[in-house]
């Protein structure tokens, strides 16, 4: 895949879409998706013409049949040179084809384009749309690039594989920044950030630790923090004590799931994927195979991530139209099957039929649902990250990690080797198995694989240079022992770069 285009921005990259002249149309990149991507692509192109939005649709192909041809990433160079000239994407989702070869495409645009935030608004229809939850109004903020997502896996020994989480001071910056913004620019109150930081004390301390450091910014927001599973399920019970949520990317994605499908179902969200130079608006469902071709699907996810894409571009007006027709359309009882009542009370209409009806009702506002407002600003804010000053970092040892399957597995015996290695200055300070410590003094209960870290340090917690850790690889590689991975301890202005072991 070539991405280098993206980044050779044209001079006219800082351009925002909302300085374009208004009669001019914005071009847009469209992908119409696998499944029933094409079906509800067609619909909301039909709306947004009906609509009169002032767009030059530039279709882009994607997805499941580039990806048959042979190209793992999903997207053809020609697909980047036109993303890079709209520099907006309006996205039917896709089909990632199962198996080793492929990476997620939905992944590569966001963190190619450097999409950093995803927007996910959880509005809910009652009493047209069940909900338990009727007064609920959540948007989810979701980190975008970072955490797990970048997909770096290793399968390390015969029964151990593992996922590099990476949290980074930039990146939670910028969500956490870009939270409070739409905080302030839509008018909400509060903003939650959703961690696990009880157990993740670097990877999501740091994004808390972040995020408590720019809500300080922005005191007419107030702010919490709540641990990520009693945060979830309170979500779940009481969404009304939540206003905008922001989270790093893996619990945003199941979190925005689940706060859609309580607000109505996923099937009626749609998504705005935000960054300083580039936007994707999608919806939040995926391409529903067991339906595609049917004619059945439910444009609605995706024509609100049109709703926001109008807004993005500077067409509120347009915006306004389309969402208080949807609104109207909804409130008249006209459903898809998939949110349509199950007492047959009425009857399901296809894709093409909820489309015409909201084309008709173009003009006209809801009755008893709230009548859309979009007047605010829907362009992306401009996020600044702060210059970290840098920290003066030291070495001070070195976790080397070992297949090791000898001695029924034995930690003591293997305890025992690594001391016995000579030669170095780097001395076994302890070894776990999975986080737990398992020698020295380690309970003869836990349960051990094939996979051991082991700590080496210098005695009095001195300073450790590279070549010492070269020396002690090379007298493992002497002993035969099978060395894996590294992973250096440091220091940064005095203070542990690193985690501790289980018990240790
Ligand atoms: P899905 O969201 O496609 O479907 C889940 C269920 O919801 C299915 O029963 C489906 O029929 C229903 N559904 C979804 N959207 C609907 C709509 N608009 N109208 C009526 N019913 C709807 O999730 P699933 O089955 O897990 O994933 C299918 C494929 O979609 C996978 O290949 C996955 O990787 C991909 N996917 C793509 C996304 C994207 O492009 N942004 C996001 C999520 C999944």
């Amino acid at each position: 895949m070539d991405t280098t285009a993206l980044n050779q921005s044209p001079q006219d990259l800082e351009v925002n879409m909302k300085h374009a002249s208004p009669d001019k149309p914005v071009p847009i990149a469209v992908a119409r998706g696998d499944g029933i991507g094409p079906e509800i692509m067609d619909a909301v192109l039909f709306l947004l013409d009906q609509a009169e939005a002032r767009i030059d649709a530039r279709p882009i192909e994607i997805g499941e049949q580039v990806y048959h041809r042979g190209v793992t990433a999903g997207i053809e160079p020609s697909a980047w040179e036109t993303v890079r000239e709209t520099r907006v994407i309006l996205k039917a989702p896709i089909t990632t084809p199962r198996g080793k070869g492929y990476k997620s495409l939905n992944v590569t645009l966001r963190k190619s384009l450097g999409l950093f935030a995803n927007v996910r608004p959880c509005p809910t229809f009652h009493p047209f749309i069940h909900t338990v939850h009727p007064g609920m109004d959540v948007v989810i903020i979701r980190e975008n690039e970072e955490d797990t997502y970048g997909g770096i896996e290793h399968r390390q020994t015969t029964e151990v594989t593992q996922c590099l989480k990476l949290i980074t001071a930039p990146g939670s910056e910028k969500i956490a920044r870009y939270a409070f913004e739409f905080a302030r620019r839509n008018g909400r109150r509060k903003v939650t950030c959703f961690v696990k930081d009880n157990i993740m004390k670097l990877t999501d301390g740091l994004f808390h630790e972040v995020f408590d450091r720019v809500a300080d910014e922005y005191p007419d927001i107030e702010s919490d923090a709540m641990i990520i599973d009693i945060a979830t399920a309170k979500l779940a019970k009481q969404p009304d004590l939540f206003d905008v949520v922001v989270l790093p990317n893996l619990y945003g994605d199941i979190v925005s799931d689940v706060a859609a499908e309580i607000s109505g179902s996923v099937g009626i969200c749609g998504s705005a994927n935000v960054g300083e130079r580039y936007a994707m608006f999608e919806a939040v469902h995926g391409s529903a195979p067991d339906i595609a071709g049917k004619g059945i699907a439910n444009p609605s996810g995706l024509l609100h991530g049109a709703i926001l894409m109008l807004d993005h571009i500077g067409q509120p007006d347009v915006a306004e139209r389309l969402h208080n027709a949807w609104l109207k359309t909804i409130e008249d009882g006209v459903l898809t099957a998939d949110v349509a009542p199950r007492d047959a009370s009425t009857e399901a209409v296809s894709t093409e039929a909820f489309a015409r009806a909201v084309a008709n009702r173009l003009g006209e506002t809801p009755q008893q649902l709230t009548a859309a407002r979009h007047d605010g600003d829907g362009s992306a804010p401009a996020i600044t990250v702060s210059p970290t000053a840098k920290p003066s970092k030291q070495l001070v040892g070195v976790d080397v990690f070992l297949d090791w399957d000898a001695h029924e597995r034995n930690p003591n015996v293997l305890g025992r080797e690594l001391e016995a290695l000579v030669g170095g200055a780097l001395k076994l300070k302890m070894i776990t198995n999975r986080g737990t410590k398992v020698y020295p003094d380690g309970q003869p209960e836990t349960f051990c694989t094939d996979h051991w870290r082991c700590r080496f340090t210098v005695p009095a917690d001195g300073v450790v240079q590279h070549a010492e850790v070269i020396a002690l690889l090379a007298a493992l590689e002497q002993a035969g022992f099978d060395f894996i991975k590294t992973e250096h301890l440091y220091t940064f202005d005095g203070e542990r770069g690193y985690s501790l072991g289980q018990g240790e």
